[in-house]
């Protein structure tokens, strides 16, 4: 039965894209490189929040999950994510070590996917990372609470409360919240997706072969 909202939809139109040049032909060897490229040029035209991205991890049952997070860091194929171990996803990243990321940047008409396993940072990677979070980012890690119920608990700004009181939390010396961490997620697969305003898409797909190398080939759209 076609409800209401089903109407709402079916007039949606999908937006035309300014879809900027991309020839795959001379695509970089390095998809890193690519996804550097368009990420400058989403900021470059305006794209708002250009490095948020979805996170979709697995539980144990084999359940999907997923949300959106931030890009804190690209290096060596690793795409790294701030997240606490012991929230739904850091749990999840932590018993089942894959998961994949969604860039969309409608405005371009693009897409960037990306596959690969999941490994979390070190304790100097994960301090460094720490010391530049807001004190209220801090706060919030050192609290460790994320995605708990909040009916039995006063309205969130009262359970913050003042960010430099709470950060008297943390226990001298500590480098890091004990829970909060990075994690990188190992590409193994990437692929670009160009939206074209006449319906010429293009998907350019990255794997990594054994060697380390990438080996690419265009998708049907
Ligand atoms: C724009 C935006 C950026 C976000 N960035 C992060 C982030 O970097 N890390 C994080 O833990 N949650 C982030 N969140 C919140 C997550 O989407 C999610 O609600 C939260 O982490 C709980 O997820 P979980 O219950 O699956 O663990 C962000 C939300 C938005 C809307």
């Amino acid at each position: 039965m076609r409800s209401e909202l089903s109407g709402f939809l079916a007039e949606l139109s999908w937006p035309r894209p300014q879809a900027p040049a991309f020839d795959p032909g001379s695509a970089p060897a390095d998809p890193v490189v690519l996804f550097e490229l368009w990420l400058r040029e989403a900021v470059a035209h305006d794209v708002p929040a250009a490095h948020v991205m979805t996170l979709a991890t697995v539980d144990v049952a084999g359940r999907p999950d997923a949300r959106v997070t931030l890009l804190e860091d690209v290096d060596d194929h690793a795409f790294w994510l701030a997240a606490s171990e012991t929230s739904p996803k850091g749990k999840q990243l932590g018993r089942v070590p894959v998961a994949a990321l969604v860039f969309h940047w409608p405005q371009q008409g693009r897409q960037v996917r990306v596959r690969g396993t999941v490994r979390s940072a070190d304790e100097a990677r994960t301090a460094a990372a720490f010391e530049r979070l807001s004190a209220h980012a801090r706060t919030e890690a050192l609290e460790d609470r994320q995605s708990r119920p909040l009916h039995d608990e006063v309205w969130l700004s009262d359970a913050l409360g003042d960010p430099s009181e709470l950060l008297q939390l943390e226990e001298p010396g500590a480098a890091s919240a004990p829970t909060w961490r990075l994690w990188g997620v190992d590409a193994g697969r990437m692929e670009f997706f160009q939206a074209d305003p006449e319906g010429h898409h293009l998907r350019l797909r990255y794997s990594r072969d054994e060697v380390g190398g990438w080996e690419t080939e265009l998708l049907r759209p």
